[in-house]
């Protein structure tokens, strides 16, 4: 059995090799370069290929793979919003991804984020770089005063909440799907509207479906609270960037932690070093104090990679072998 990985990254080779000890009967290869119409033929000969990329997979790759007889994908990561679920329903493909690599990475991560909004991190690290050591006027809020509105409550969604409410935070929740244990503890509000007009902090941990795109819009801005805290590190387009910008300059939002962003594909995980970036809206709100923008890096922790190599390639073993997964992802 023959499986090549693509797009694998320094941090991510150690895993191989450990998959590869702990299952000497599969030949894995490994290729730096991310599956596109150029790299495909790669994978000419193989049983199945293993990928991450945030750019997208055409449909060329998928009509390519299927020439060469391969139908069997394994996403190392979760979401599968850059293939389209037409084009790998057409050619029969089976695909996989790796739903739970690790919630505590991203949840943790959304959390800090937010304590660093709230104790005013970005402000005073550039006070004090200036020299200015003084407190005022940054003033902070304390997370066990505020009221987090958590949209989505699927794995990672519910480890933030068991974090929230261990700083003593109000948590309230909407999810079209209710987890029993948290409608056991009331924590759900009936509608979007509901959780918008009670949060003092929303964050949000779904998926980008195109019924979600854009969800965080100025209509949904105009509903929430004034001074509302916006915490997004699930997926960029969740947020329409100019809406989010004429709320920061109302004061309607004050302070928002961005792990995503709506075009980011281009630019995170690049060296943008020396280059020219044109992306107006990321320079108008990485400019503000009350703005934190990572490169989507929630998710980049030592277990998260070494669960996204390792489950992902016995995907694509269990794929290979047995025609099906526990990681199958269901594209309707
Ligand atoms: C995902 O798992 O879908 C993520 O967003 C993390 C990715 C950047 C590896």
């Amino acid at each position: 059995m023959k499986i090549l990985a693509y797009g694998i990254r320094e941090d991510e080779k150690p895993f191989v090799k450990e998959w590869e000890q702990e299952n000497p009967e599969v030949d894995v290869e490994i290729t730096d370069q991310l599956l596109d119409d150029e790299t495909v033929a790669m994978a000419k000969g193989f049983d199945g290929v293993v990928v991450y990329q945030q750019k997208p997979y055409t449909d060329t790759v998928f009509e390519k793979l299927d020439s060469y007889g391969i139908h069997n994908v394994s996403l190392r990561n979760v979401g599968v919003d850059n293939m389209n679920p037409a084009t790998v329903k057409k050619y029969g493909f089976k695909v996989t991804n790796v739903p739970v690599y690790s919630p505590a990475a991203i949840a943790e991560f959304s959390v800090t984020q937010l304590m660093n909004l709230l104790r005013r991190t970005k402000e005073y690290f550039h006070k004090f770089e200036r020299g200015d050591f003084r407190w005022a006027p940054q003033i902070s809020q304390e997370l066990n005063q505020q009221t987090v509105g958590v949209i989505g409550t699927g794995h990672i969604g519910r480890v933030a909440i068991d974090i929230y409410k261990g700083f003593g935070a109000k948590v309230i929740a909407y999810d079209v799907y209710h987890n029993p244990e948290l409608e056991k503890e009331g924590l759900y509000v009936d509608t979007l509207d509901e959780l918008y007009a009670k949060a003092t902090v929303v964050t949000l941990h779904i998926p980008l479906f195109p019924s979600t795109e854009h969800m965080l819009n100025k209509e949904a801005f105009d509903k929430m609270r004034d001074g509302v805290f916006i915490v997004n590190a699930s997926r960029g387009p969740l947020i329409d960037e100019q809406a989010l910008i004429d709320a920061l300059d109302s004061g309607k939002v004050a302070g928002a932690a961005l792990d995503v962003l709506e075009d980011e594909t281009k630019v995170f995980n690049h060296n943008m070093v020396g280059k020219n970036m044109t992306y107006p809206e990321f320079w108008n709100l990485n400019s503000r104090e009350n703005v934190l923008i990572s490169p989507h890096t929630a998710f980049y922790t030592n277990i998260a990679v070494q669960n996204m190599v390792k489950f992902s390639l016995s995907a694509n073993k269990d794929l290979i072998e047995t025609g099906t997964s526990d990681k199958l992802v269901k594209f309707d």
